[in-house]
C-alpha cells in the first residue's frame, strides 16, 4: 500500500503550490475544494488507495452536502453521498455505491476532511474522481475538485531511471569540466614553471650581455636560452 500516490507528486510539489496560489487568488474569499497536489494518483490493482479531498470555508457551514462522483467516457455515477450538520459534527453517509468504498477522516476540528477510501482495486476502477460540496450558506454554490485514478499492474520507477540518467549525465559533465579545468590549472603550473627556469636562464646569461649598450647587431649575438 505504501508508495501508490507517490509518482506524478514529485513534479507537482514544487509547481502544485505556485500554481495553487496563483488560481486561489481571484476566488480566496468563497469555498475551496481541494484533492492536494497530485492530478494523477497510481494504485496497484488488488490494493487500496486513498483519494484525498478537504475543503474549506471562511464563512462556516450548515447542513453542507458533499458527494463523489467517479465519471469515465462512458460511464457516470455517484460513488458516496452525505450531509455534514455543522463544523461540530462529523459526515454522515446516506448512499453508498458498494462495499469497497467508504468514507475517511472527519469535518471536526477544521478538518473538514471528506476524503475516501477504495478498497480490491480492479482497473476498471481507472477513471475520474471528483469530489463535490455544496455549502447552503453560500447560495448553495457548488464547489469541486477532481482526481484521476490509474491503477496499474505495478508501480513503475520510470521518473527515477529518467533523474538518475540526468544526474548520471549532469555529473559527468562537472565531473568532465572539473578535470579539464584541473589539466589546465596543471598545464599552466608546468608552463609557468618552465617558464620560470627560462627566465632563471636568460637573467643567469644576460648577467655577461652587454646589448643594453644598444650596439646596432648586438642582437644578432643573442644566445637562444640554454636548454635544462
Ligand atoms: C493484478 O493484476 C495482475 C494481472 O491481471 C495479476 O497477475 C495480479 O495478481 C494482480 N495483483 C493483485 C494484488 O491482485
Ligand atoms: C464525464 O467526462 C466526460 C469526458 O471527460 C465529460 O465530457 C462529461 O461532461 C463528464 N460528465 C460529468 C457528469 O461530469
Ligand atoms: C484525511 O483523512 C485521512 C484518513 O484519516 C488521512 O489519511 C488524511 O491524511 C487526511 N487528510 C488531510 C489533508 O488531513
Amino acid at each position: 500500500m505504501s508508495g501508490a500516490g507517490d509518482r506524478g507528486k514529485a513534479p507537482a510539489r514544487w509547481l502544485g503550490p505556485g500554481l495553487l496560489g496563483l488560481l486561489l487568488l481571484p476566488v480566496a474569499l468563497s469555498l475551496e475544494v481541494s484533492v492536494g497536489k497530485a492530478t494523477t494518483i497510481y494504485a496497484v490493482n488488488g490494493t487500496e488507495i486513498l483519494l484525498p479531498c478537504t475543503f474549506s470555508s471562511c464563512f462556516g457551514f450548515e447542513n453542507l452536502r458533499f458527494w463523489w462522483s467517479y465519471n469515465t467516457s462512458d460511464t457516470y455515477k455517484k460513488l458516496i453521498e452525505g450531509i455534514v450538520k455543522n463544523e461540530k459534527s462529523d459526515p454522515k453517509v446516506k448512499l453508498r455505491d458498494n462495499d469497497r468504498v467508504s468514507l475517511e477522516g472527519t469535518t471536526k476540528e477544521k478538518m473538514n476532511n471528506i476524503s475516501i477510501l477504495l478498497r480490491s482495486l480492479e482497473f476498471s476502477d481507472t477513471g475520474k474522481y471528483t469530489c463535490h460540496v455544496k455549502n447552503p450558506k453560500e447560495k448553495d454554490l457548488e464547489h469541486q475538485a477532481t482526481i484521476f485514478l490509474q491503477v496499474v499492474d505495478k508501480l513503475e520507477e520510470v521518473d527515477n531511471t529518467v533523474t538518475l540518467i540526468i544526474l548520471a549525465v549532469v555529473g559527468g559533465v562537472i565531473g568532465l569540466l572539473v578535470f579539464i579545468l584541473l589539466l589546465k590549472k596543471f598545464i599552466a603550473f608546468i608552463i609557468k614553471k618552465t617558464q620560470e627556469k627560462k627566465k632563471e636562464c636568460l637573467v643567469s646569461s644576460s648577467g655577461n650581455d652587454n646589448t643594453e649598450n644598444g650596439l646596432p647587431g648586438s642582437k644578432a649575438e643573442e644566445k637562444p636560452p640554454t636548454k635544462v
